[in-house]
């Protein structure tokens, strides 16, 4: 008897703390023409994870009598200048095709599971928060996403497998944050990518595999780093169009004011990292450190092993169509 009242009270202690932990969360309803029917979230702080949504707030009238609108109409929540040092739990349970979320200066600590949010989104901002790590599968199965913005975060540190699923993948904003390398295999699977911004880190050296599956990229910003080495071979399999390609990379410890030529002549990006520096500290030839030990061979490059969400169409490369096992 006393063992069912004790988890009797456990359970409504437990209840209770869910009550307390469950929100209104407050809309501002509007429509937008390129991004759709949109949720401006009002004044409310969440300092505490976990949090789930009891339901939403304000109302759809202005809308609703244009357009008939409801919650589950909305394709874009935004979130600026709160407090929301974590997501609400439950978020696409009330938007269930959210297609745009934006956290921008909310103080955002943590990646926090949201399942759902994979299969729909395409764009997410959390650019201005206080994001310090990506847990390593927090982005897979994001497959539709096209825009990936973690701007003026803290993050040191991107694991390997991260962005595995990040196969619609166009613009990347990673700028303003402290990582200090990048694995060169993090890219393999992001076959889209167009832009990626990675200025303002600490990035030490560029590996040659960087960017070397990445036919449509275009603008690399990698300004305002401590690059004093890049590994021969890096940009040369990228290709190029008519309007050329950009890789901004001055402000480095031994690159300055530099544009990557159109025509890709990597010498002069030798040149450039040898002849700046006085006195020379550019390792062209390697990165990797002097050891006495006995030199291993080189690993062959290869991609890693990929699994994806079965019911993802992807826009792929037909060069590339090789690395999948699946879907095609
Ligand atoms: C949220 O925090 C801000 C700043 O501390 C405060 O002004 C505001 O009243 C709070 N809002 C709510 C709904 O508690
Ligand atoms: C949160 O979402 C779930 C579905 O995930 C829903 O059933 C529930 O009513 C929502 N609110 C709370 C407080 O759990
Ligand atoms: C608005 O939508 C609801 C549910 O979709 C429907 O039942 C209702 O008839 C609609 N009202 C108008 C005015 O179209
Ligand atoms: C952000 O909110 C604070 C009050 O919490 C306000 O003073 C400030 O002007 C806001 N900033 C912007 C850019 O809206
Ligand atoms: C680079 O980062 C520093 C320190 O966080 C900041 O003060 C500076 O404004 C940033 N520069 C740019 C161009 O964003
Ligand atoms: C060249 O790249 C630019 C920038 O991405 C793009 O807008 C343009 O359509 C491309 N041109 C061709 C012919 O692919
Ligand atoms: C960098 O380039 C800008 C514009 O092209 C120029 O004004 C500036 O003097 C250059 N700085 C150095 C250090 O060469
Ligand atoms: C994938 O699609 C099939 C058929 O549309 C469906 O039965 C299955 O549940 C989907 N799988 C997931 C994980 O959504």
């Amino acid at each position: 008897m006393n063992a069912i009242n004790f988890s009797l009270k456990t359970l409504t202690l437990f209840l209770i703390f869910l009550q307390i932990r469950a929100i209104i969360l407050p809309c501002d309803f509007s429509f937008d023409k390129k991004y759709g029917y949109t949720c401006r979230v009002g004044d409310i702080n969440i300092t505490k994870s976990h949090v789930k949504i009891k339901r939403i707030g304000g109302n759809h009238e202005e809308e609703r009598k244009l357009f008939n609108r409801t919650d589950t109409d909305v394709l874009r929540v935004i979130m600026f200048n709160r407090t929301i040092n974590f997501l609400p739990v439950n978020i696409t349970h009330y938007f269930p095709y959210l297609r745009t979320l934006q956290v921008k200066k909310c103080g955002l600590q943590r990646l926090t599971r949201a399942p759902d949010l994979r299969f729909t989104l395409r764009r997410m901002y959390f650019g201005f928060n206080e994001i310090k790590n990506i847990p390593e599968k927090y982005f897979w199965h994001f497959c539709r996403l096209e825009t990936l913005s973690l701007h003026g975060n803290q993050i040191s540190n991107i694991p390997r497998m991260a962005f595995r699923d990040l196969i619609s993948l166009k613009r990347l904003s990673l700028n303003n944050n402290h990582l200090k390398s990048i694995d060169s295999v993090l890219f393999t699977n992001c076959l889209n990518l167009e832009y990626v911004d990675l200025e303002n880190n600490s990035l030490q050296y560029i590996e040659s595999k960087l960017f070397s599956n990445q036919p449509r990229l275009n603008k690399l910003l990698m300004r305002n780093n401590q690059i004093g080495a890049i590994e021969s071979g890096f940009l040369s399999r990228l290709k190029y169009n008519e309007t050329g390609f950009n890789a901004l990379l001055g402000g480095n410890r031994c690159i300055d004011n530099f544009t990557f030529p159109r025509d890709g002549n990597y010498e002069d990006l030798y040149r450039l990292f040898v002849n700046n520096c006085s006195p020379p500290q550019a390792r062209v030839e390697s990165t990797t450190p002097k050891t006495t030990a006995k030199p291993k061979k080189k690993p062959k490059y290869r991609t890693p092993d990929m699994i994806f969400f079965e019911n993802c169409t992807w826009n792929i490369h037909k060069d590339y169509a090789h690395h999948f096992k699946h879907g095609f």
